[in-house]
Parts: C-alpha cells; structure tokens; sequence
C-alpha cells in the first residue's frame, strides 16, 4: 500500500452529475432516450464560430499552450474593462478554487463557507488541510452576518458563492459590500459567480469592483455556463495583479489547454450570444417555476440555470430518462435546459405523480 498523506483518506472524489452514456450503461437503455439536466451545463453546444476555430486551432496541439495566456487575457480585458494582469485564467474555475485553497490553506487555518454550497469549497479545504468552518443557509441564502461571526483569528479564506449552487439565491450587492467591508482584511474573500450571466436580481451586481480595489478580494468565473464550453476547461479569476500573482504560485503549468484557449478568445466576440442565451435561460427559469408551482411542487426561485426542488424523485426522474442532480434525501436540483427538455422534465414529474396517486389507490 502506498503511503497517502495524513489526511488525504477522508477526502472523496468529486461526483460529478451522471453522463448520458454512463446511465444508458447501466439501465441497458439507448442514450437518446435520456436528458441530463444533472450538471448545470448549457444545453446548446458552443458558438458555431468557436467550433469552426476549434476545429482550425487543432493542429497545432502539437505544441504546449502559452502559459501566460496572453491573447486570452488581452480579450477578456477588453471585454470586462480590467488591465490583463488583473486577470488569472485556469482549467475551469474549479481549478482556481482548488489553487486558492491550496495557496492560504495549511495545517492550523480554517476556511468559512456557506453550506450548503458548491461541494469544491469543502474538498479544496480538505487538500489544503485546512478546517473547514460551514455556516447553514438561512432560508436557502447566504447568512452573511453569520459567516461574518463565523470567521476566527485562523481563518484564512472566506468563500461567497453568488448566486449559490446548488439553491439558486444570491445575495444583493449592497450585502455583498458591507462583507467584505467587515472581513479582516488578512482573509481572502472569493466570490464565486460562475452563473453571473443568468442573474436578472435588480440588486444584484458582481463584485469586480471590490475586487480590484483590494487585496483580499477575488472574483471567480467560468467558460462552462453560458459560454456552453464547460467540456473545454477555461475559468478566470479577478483581482489585484500582486495578489494573483501570488496565487499562481500554486498552479500547475498549462492548466488552460490551446484549444480552451482559442474556444474562449472566440466566445468573447460573441457577446450578443451570450445575452440571447442568457434570456432564454431566464425565459424558461420562469416557465418552469411556474408550472412547478402550478404543480404545488416546492422549489426555491432561481437566478442561475438550475433551480432547487424538494423532491424524493430522483430514481423516479432516471426510470424517466431524467438525470437531475440528487441533493441529499429531501432535495434535487434540475438544470434549466432547452425547452423540450423542461417539457420533458414535466412530463417525467407528472408521471410519476399520477402513478404514485394510483399506487395510494391501491
Ligand atoms: C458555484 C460554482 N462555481 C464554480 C464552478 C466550476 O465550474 P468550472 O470548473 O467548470 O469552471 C461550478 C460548476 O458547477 C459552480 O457551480
């Protein structure tokens, strides 16, 4: 047996949503009979311009992607109005938190997150072999005032996940401002917008700002929502430039592939698309809240691609060729997908509770 670090057996893999191909697997069914709305991905693939440069960029994989991301960086400056050193870019945004982490983290520190959150803030702590400190959701949200209390003199990082996966809530950034106001300012505050792009909250707002005129803030986000290239691996990070700097110390080299690369330079051309997306995420968050509510299913309203649903249904839905996300016993949570694929997640919801109705029958 090898020697693992002290530690490192209480630390799982991550589970990631159900594969099409793996289900089919193992319910011996055809693939096309199954929808996955189990991973918060885009349901349309990525821009037809990023396929056709992907495409053109294969060829030359032959050669290590630049490590500095220099072309990258000089697009999304653009785009977001920040200097390219205030950009950090890496294989997922996933990856970014897992580098933070590990850069803060150590025996004797403790992290502070929301709970529950995205399950990457609590592995991430675990590699660091730091502590980590979960603080409940009141009322499905972020209780910022008792994270706040929750902080302690080892802290070292304190993550905000807005809006929060897996609930779907965010936080307005009035609540936002005075955190990170209050936060120490040796702790590292990470606001995680992986699903800005959806967000049509009136008071919210992303943290950019906050980020670049201090040292201890970031912001995280990601390629693999809107952008629909989540198979591809590309997040950035927002801050101070000495601050990434120092983050990038624990990043491995080339973790942002050439192709990634090229697939995200391009996507940033395309900024009309990813509205026009986004409105269609809204669109159909809206129609399926109501029709779960016209259903008297309890779910909690949604600013990202996913909503929170209580429900014990999810072997039920994979009987259905639905795969959502199963969140403890009481809860799943079901992408928003294309607009068939929400008819047939209320299909799949109706079936099952006219059969369980004729089963009470019996
Ligand atoms: C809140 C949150 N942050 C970050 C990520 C990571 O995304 P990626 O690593 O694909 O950029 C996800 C993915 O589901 C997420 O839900």
């Amino acid at each position: 047996m090898p020697a693992f670090r002290t530690g490192a057996a209480a630390l799982s893999p991550y589970q990631a949503g159900r594969p099409i191909e793996e289900v089919a697997r193992d319910l011996g069914i055809d693939p096309a009979r199954l929808i996955k709305l189990a991973s918060n991905e885009s349901p349309v693939g990525p821009f037809p311009e990023v396929i056709e440069a992907v495409t053109a960029a294969a060829g030359g994989v032959n050669r290590y992607p630049d490590n500095d991301w220099h072309d990258l960086a000089k697009a999304m400056s653009v785009s977001l109005g920040v200097a390219p050193d205030q950009l950090m870019f890496g294989g997922g945004s996933s990856e970014l938190l897992i580098v933070i982490a590990l850069s803060v983290g150590g025996a004797g520190t403790s992290a502070v997150y929301a709970w529950p959150s995205f399950i990457i803030y609590r592995m991430a702590t675990a590699l660091a072999g730091a502590e980590g400190i979960e603080v409940p959701l009141s009322q499905q949200t972020h209780d910022l005032e008792a994270m706040l209390s929750a902080i302690r003199p080892e802290t070292t990082v304190c993550y905000v996940c807005n809006p929060n996966n897996p609930t779907g809530t965010h936080v307005p950034a009035d609540a936002v401002v005075r955190f990170i106001e209050q936060v120490p300012e040796r702790v590292l505050v990470v606001i995680d917008e992986a699903y800005h792009e959806y967000v049509t909250a009136a008071d919210y707002r992303t943290a950019i700002p906050e980020a670049l005129l201090r040292p201890n803030v970031v912001v995280t986000r990601t390629f693999s929502k809107v952008y629909g290239l989540a198979g591809l691996r590309v997040g950035y990070a927002v801050g101070q430039s000495q601050t990434l700097l120092d983050l990038r110390r624990a990043q491995a080299p080339f973790t942002v592939n050439a192709l990634a690369q090229v697939a995200a330079i391009t996507a940033l051309k395309y900024p009309q698309q990813v509205q026009q997306r986004a409105r269609l995420n809204s669109e159909e968050r809206t129609r399926l809240e109501k029709e779960l509510a016209a259903r008297e299913v309890v779910y909690v309203p949604s600013q990202a691609n996913f909503v929170y649903i209580k429900s014990h249904a999810y072997e039920a839905l994979l009987a259905q060729g639905v795969i959502a996300r199963p969140m403890g016993d009481e809860w799943i949570r079901v992408t928003i997908g294309a607009p068939e694929e929400n008819e047939r997640f209320l299909a799949a919801l109706d079936e099952i509770s006219e059969s369980s109705s004729q089963v009470g029958e019996d």
